[in-house]
């Protein structure tokens, strides 16, 4: 069965990033001009995916206002001439059909995905964080589109992972798995596991914010307890999940910016107006004296 939608979750409190979040979504955070979940829809767009449901919370209206029109905004760059702008502000919430469901709690990844249920009605679905950017090399296709290439060879779940230093395995969610079929970028998953020590670590491949479910996943969801925090680990339902069908690991080349604190958001924000005609240049020259003074 193709997959044809995906959920955004970005219910998430943000604590990080305060006061910043204290009344914007982190995942409104703009990276140069767009904030971060548009270069995501983008990319779920780019990867064939136009049914996308987007778990919301309290706070969170600034996400579905930047997806619908606005008048009066639209209105008053017509006035001024500007209908180049009007096309670029309507572009994304025209190129996907975009959902909203609210997570009323913040019970974690997993409570946010298990919301999802009644709107993938049964068939494989993708999950992209909202907080996360995936940065492929130039010339390879989008992160999910590698993803969904993975799921329709494998028809079975597949996570995308990236190489980390070892030193950091403490931080991520790591792949213990086997490669199969000759492939030694495509693992099957034997288990993941939460932030192991460096000594203990199975490998050095960190979960990287992309995934393709089967709908098995919900079952899983709904017996996962309630872990540290009170939340529904993502990564137990995984677990469950790789016991009772296939699951697989995709180890890309794409680079992962994961805007969840503030080291991460400057990196990203610098790095992405560094590479463009309109800020590059300048925002150059500033750093360097910046830098050299
Ligand atoms: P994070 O754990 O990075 O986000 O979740 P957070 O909880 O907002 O961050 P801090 O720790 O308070 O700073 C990864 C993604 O999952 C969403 C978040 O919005 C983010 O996009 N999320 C997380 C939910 O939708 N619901 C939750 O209960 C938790």
């Amino acid at each position: 069965m193709p997959v044809r939608k995906a959920i955004i979750p970005a219910a998430g409190m943000g604590t990080r990033f305060l006061p910043a979040t204290k009344s914007m979504p982190k995942e409104m955070l703009p990276i140069v001009d767009k904030p971060v979940l548009q270069y995501v829809i983008e990319e779920a767009v780019e990867s064939g995916i136009d049914d996308i449901l987007i778990v919301t919370g309290r706070g969170k209206q600034a996400i579905e206002n930047h997806f619908d029109y606005n008048p009066d905004l639209e209105i008053f760059l017509r006035g001024a001439g500007k209908q180049d702008l009007i096309e670029q502000v309507r572009d994304i919430g025209e190129r996907a059909q975009i959902h909203y469901i609210r997570q009323k709690e913040q019970l974690g990844l997993g409570d946010a995905i298990r919301l999802g249920r009644h709107h993938m009605g049964g068939e494989p679905f993708a999950v992209l964080l909202g907080d996360t950017i995936i940065d492929p090399p130039a010339g390879q296709k989008p992160g999910l589109r590698q993803l969904l290439d993975a799921y329709e060879q494998s028809t079975a779940s597949v996570v995308a992972v990236h190489r980390v230093p070892m030193e950091w395995v403490s931080r991520y969610g790591i792949v213990d798995g086997q490669p199969e079929n000759g492939n030694p970028d495509l693992l099957r998953l034997r288990k993941l596991v939460e932030k192991p020590a460096v000594n203990l670590a199975p490998s050095n491949l960190a979960i990287a914010g992309r995934y393709v479910f089967s709908a098995g996943i919900f079952d899983c969801l709904e017996q996962t307890p309630r872990g540290v925090g009170g939340e529904i680990q993502l990564t137990d339902a995984m677990n469950m999940l790789a016991q009772v069908e296939p699951v697989y690991a995709l180890a890309w080349q794409a680079r992962r910016f994961e805007i969840v604190n503030r080291v991460e958001y400057a990196k990203c924000f610098v790095e992405f107006a560094l590479r463009r005609d309109d800020t590059g240049p300048r925002l150059r020259e500033h750093l360097a004296k910046l830098l050299a003074d």
